[in-house]
């Protein structure tokens, strides 16, 4: 009874510690710099900014599984500044959600999808494609890395623009004896990083945009500790190359 009873509370807490990661923005973010980050997304159900993403390939954006949602998902390029006041904000639409096959939740992890766009899109000075990891080639510990994104959610409209933040991978068994200590068990094929500065990292409308180590894309915001106990951790994207090609090759 009393067993039944801890691993309740547990299970209540650890599913509060993870809606609490959805909860903050990029906390203590630099604004980005015009003409940076030309790969930037933001993908946006039924007009309204829901998760980061970015382009990958001309007709292809990358985002995070648990950002789908019931609606109509579009997807902002070539923006830093999202208000949805501004005029010639480029708004395309998805024709196609890509979720991976195996994600259920981002407990058990896959958190990844690609969105085919409706159409194939030129690069300019504003909008480019962020280039993925070659097969193996995997981020080192300690690596500085960036994680973007506009950080703004339901209950704070007025964020709109890009931001951006530096962080450092961290070992992945350390990272797990972190996440235990919060006793939840990592899933597969995952990235960790802490925030350099104290009192910045990523949140809740931050989800679904990437980890770029070296100008290279090699994760993808998936969740995060509320208080920060342990390092935010990423999908790995060069454990799903092979998905990712067999979709883009596929053309759907
Ligand atoms: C979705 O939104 C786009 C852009 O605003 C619009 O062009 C399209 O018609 C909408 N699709 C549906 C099914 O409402
Ligand atoms: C983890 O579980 C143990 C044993 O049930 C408990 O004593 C501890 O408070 C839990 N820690 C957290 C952070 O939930």
């Amino acid at each position: 009874m009393s067993a039944t009873y801890s691993l309740l509370v547990s299970v209540a807490l650890i599913s509060l510690t993870l809606t609490g990661t959805y909860g903050a923005d990029i906390i203590n973010g630099k604004q980005a710099k015009k003409n940076s980050l030309q790969y930037m997304a933001s993908v946006q159900v039924d007009g309204k900014h829901k998760c980061g993403g970015f382009l990958i390939d001309p007709s292809y954006v990358l985002t995070a599984a648990h950002c789908d949602q019931r609606g109509n998902m579009t997807v902002i390029l070539g923006a830093h500044n999202i208000n949805p006041d501004r005029k010639n904000l480029r708004r395309y639409t998805v024709q196609n959600k890509h979720k991976h096959p195996h994600f259920k939740n981002v407990k058990t992890g896959s958190d990844i999808m690609l969105l085919k766009l409706s159409q194939k899109l030129k690069t300019s000075k504003d909008v480019k494609i962020v280039k993925i990891p070659g097969k193996g080639k995997q981020v080192k510990p300690n690596s500085k890395c960036l994680v973007a994104g506009w950080g703004q959610t339901e209950r704070n409209d007025e964020v709109n623009d890009l931001l951006f933040t530096e962080v450092s991978t961290i070992r992945l068994t350390d990272c797990q004896m972190l996440w235990r200590k919060l006793n939840m068990t990592l899933p597969d094929n995952v990235l960790c990083a802490w925030r350099v500065k104290t009192k910045s990292g990523v949140g809740k409308g931050d989800s679904g945009g990437p980890l770029v180590c070296r100008g290279i894309a090699a994760g993808v915001v998936s969740f995060k500790n509320g208080p920060e106990k342990a390092p935010s951790i990423y999908t790995d994207i060069v454990k799903y190359k092979q998905w990712i090609e067999n979709v883009i090759n596929g053309g759907a």
